[in-house]
């Protein structure tokens, strides 16, 4: 049933006196019996979209709503948001083919990061280190499934062996996180590792919220990278898991997100 994330904010909702319906995807056909204002707290990402989406369709609101959500489950999409905001992230190509993959690698240098637009937990992220292992990555991917054929070709960034995790809920980071790598370059908590708690500074809540906002967000986790051009943000999550970070950290990130939640009841 339930993650622990959702039993967290479950408690925090009712402690502020909402009533509150948890809805079982496996119970749903949509779009009928959704209620007024839905929190998407879905582990699948194919399913978070169409919830959101439906609630909108309703006239209710989806937090977080449809739109953040198409644009931060897709790297490039949230790529796109944030260089129109001007919030720092690696120099970032979408590409089809070989020739431009080589093309672009070339141009920012190796190594590169090759990415899927849509992977999560560190899958499929490739650290490339020349041009001949390009080719027979991308000549292996071609052999593979049709929507792995477009990629994105990322400035590589020389990071400490560890990225924040910034939860931003409205207009303020609440509650940050180092997660910290023995090795791997890819700092996914999936991966292994620790975690320890930052303290925020104004640069870094900054960079945060102005990420969170670059999408749409409600509340999010800004995946952040330490670099010498300073903070860079790698990722939006719109559905992200707090249980770790209110661990580490002591903040009581459910209550903050649980308030978010009542202002749009409220309204
Ligand atoms: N451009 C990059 N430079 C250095 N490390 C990166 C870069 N992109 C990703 N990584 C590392 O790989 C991990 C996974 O990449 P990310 O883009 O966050 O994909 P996912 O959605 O699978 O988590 C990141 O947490 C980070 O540690
Ligand atoms: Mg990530």
């Amino acid at each position: 049933m339930a993650r622990l994330d959702e039993k967290l904010l479950l408690n925090e909702l009712r402690s502020l006196g909402l009533q509150v319906r948890p809805l079982n995807i496996e119970e749903v056909a949509a779009p009928e019996g959704l209620g007024e204002v839905g929190v998407i707290r879905l582990a699948a990402r194919s399913r978070v979209i169409p919830m959101a989406f439906t609630y909108e369709h309703s006239g209710g609101v989806a937090i977080n709503n449809a739109m953040s959500l198409i644009l931060s489950h897709d790297k490039y999409f949230t790529y796109l948001k944030l260089k129109e905001a001007r919030v720092p992230t690696p120099e970032t190509y979408l590409v089809f083919g070989r020739e431009a993959a080589k093309e672009v690698a070339r141009r920012l240098g190796y190594p590169v990061i090759v990415k899927p637009t849509d992977g999560s937990w560190g899958r499929f992220v490739n650290l490339v280190k020349s041009a001949e292992d390009l080719e027979s990555l991308i000549l292996q991917k071609a052999a593979m499934d049709s929507h792995m054929h477009l990629y994105l070709v990322q400035e590589f960034i020389n990071k400490p062996n560890r990225d924040i995790r910034v939860t931003v809920v409205g207009d303020r980071a609440v509650a940050a996180i180092y997660r910290i790598t023995n090795g791997d370059w890819r700092t996914n908590t999936a991966r292994g590792g620790k975690a320890e708690p930052v303290k925020i500074d104004p640069e870094l809540e900054d960079v945060a919220v102005r990420a969170s906002k670059a999408v749409g967000a409600y509340y999010s986790g800004v995946d952040v990278v330490e670099s010498e051009r300073g903070y860079l943000v790698l990722e939006v999550n719109g559905v992200p898991e707090f249980k770790n970070v209110q661990r580490v950290t002591g903040v009581n990130v459910a209550g903050e997100i649980a308030r978010l939640v009542a202002e749009f009841v409220k309204k």
